[in-house]
C-alpha cells in the first residue's frame, strides 16, 4: 500500500495490476508485458473444458513449462528467419551473431526440460491419462524450427518397423486410429517453400565454389566468414540433438517404455528420430565440432 494512498488514489486511479502511475501514459511494466492476459492463460486441467483447478499441483508446472517452450519456439523461429535473410544479403557477421543467440536458446531448452524431472512419476500419472491424444508431437512451432533450420519434406526422419519415413511422409498422415491429428499444416508447406538457413548457407557456398560435403575438410582454406557460419551450424545441430536427448530422457523417466499420448512407440520413436533426423546432413558436423570447441567464442 502506498503511503499517500488516500489522496493520491483520488487523483491517480489504481490500474488492474494495483499500481498507481505518476503519468497516465507512462510505459508501465505490467502493461508492457501484458501480464494480466499472460497469467490468465495458464489454465491447467486437462479433464475440464474450462481448465480450472489442476488435477494435481504439478499440472500447473507442466502447462507453464510447455507455454514457455512455445514462446521461446516463436522467438527461435523469428531469429532463424533473421539468420536466413542475413545470409541471403551476404551479411555474414550479422548472421553469425544471431546464430550464436539461436545456439544459446537451443541449449537452454535442455535445462528447461529438466524442470519436468522434478515432478514425480506418480504425480504426473495423476493427470497424464487425461492428456491423450494431445502431445508436444503436435507443436507446429517445433516443426517450423525444424523446417526453417534445414529439414526438408524429403529428409529422412524416422525408421519404424524397418521402414524409413521422410519428414513429410511421416507427419502428413491423415487422422486414423494410429494418429489422432494430422501434423502437417499449410504453414509448414509455406515454410518449406520459403527456404531455410541451410538453403541460404548452401547458396553462399556455391558463390565461393565450395561443395557442402567438403566444408569439413577444407578447414582454414575456407573464407573466414564462411567457416564461422559452418562451425556455428555444427554447434547448432549438436544443441538441437541435445534438446532431443534431454526430452527423450525425461520421457523415459516419466513413462518408461509405454506408448506416447499421441500413440507413437514413445522412447523407441524418439530414439529413432535422434539417430535418423539431421538438419545439415551434408556438413561433416562431427569433425567441425572439435574445431568449433577450440575456436569457440560462445
Ligand atoms: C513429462 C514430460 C513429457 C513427456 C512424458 C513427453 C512425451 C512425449 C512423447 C511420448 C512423444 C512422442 C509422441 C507421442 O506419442 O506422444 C513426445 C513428442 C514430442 N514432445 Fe514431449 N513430452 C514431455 C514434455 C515435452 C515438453 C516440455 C515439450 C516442449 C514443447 C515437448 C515437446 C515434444 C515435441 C516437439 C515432440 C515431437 C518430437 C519429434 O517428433 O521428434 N515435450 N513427447
Amino acid at each position: 500500500m502506498c503511503k499517500e494512498d488516500g489522496w493520491l488514489a483520488l487523483l491517480r486511479p489504481r490500474l488492474d495490476c494495483q499500481h498507481i502511475l505518476l503519468e497516465p501514459d507512462q510505459v508501465h511494466y505490467c502493461e508492457y508485458l501484458s501480464l494480466g492476459t499472460l497469467f490468465s492463460l495458464v489454465k491447467p486441467n486437462a479433464a475440464n473444458a474450462k481448465r480450472r483447478d489442476p488435477l494435481h499441483p504439478d499440472e500447473a508446472l507442466f502447462v507453464t513449462v510447455h507455454q514457455v517452450f512455445e514462446l521461446l519456439f516463436a522467438q527461435h523461429i523469428f531469429e532463424l528467419l533473421r539468420v536466413r535473410d542475413s545470409l541471403c544479403e551476404n551479411l555474414f557477421q550479422d548472421a553469425h551473431e544471431i546464430l550464436i543467440r539461436v545456439i544459446k536458446l537451443t541449449r537452454h531448452y535442455s535445462l528447461l526440460m529438466g524442470l519436468l524431472g522434478t515432478m514425480s512419476r506418480d504425480h504426473f500419472g495423476m493427470f497424464r491419462g487425461k492428456l491423450a491424444p494431445a502431445s508436444g508431437f503436435e507443436s507446429e512451432g517445433f516443426r517450423l524450427i525444424e523446417i526453417y533450420s534445414g529439414m526438408r519434406e524429403d529428409s529422412p526422419y524416422v525408421v519404424l518397423n524397418d521402414k524409413l519415413y521422410t519428414y513429410r511422409e511421416f507427419l502428413d498422415q491423415p487422422p486414423s486410429t494410429h494418429r489422432a491429428t494430422c501434423l502437417w499444416t499449410p504453414r509448414m508447406t509455406q515454410a518449406c517453400s520459403e527456404g531455410s538457413i541451410y538453403d541460404a548457407f548452401r547458396r553462399a557456398l556455391t558463390k565461393h565454389d565450395v561443395e557442402p560435403e567438403s566444408v569439413g575438410h577444407l578447414g582454414h582454406l575456407l573464407p573466414r566468414k564462411v567457416r564461422s557460419i559452418a562451425l556455428s551450424l555444427a554447434a547448432y545441430e549438436e544443441a538441437l540433438l541435445g534438446f532431443r536427448r534431454a526430452h527423450r530422457d525425461i520421457v523415459e523417466y516419466q513413462i518408461g517404455y509405454q506408448e506416447g499420448t499421441a500413440r507413437t512407440a514413445g522412447v523407441a520413436y524418439l530414439d529413432s528420430v535422434i539417430v535418423t533426423a539431421r538438419l545439415f546432413p551434408d556438413l561433416k558436423v562431427g569433425s567441425m565440432l572439435l574445431e568449433s570447441r577450440r575456436s569457440s567464442v560462445w
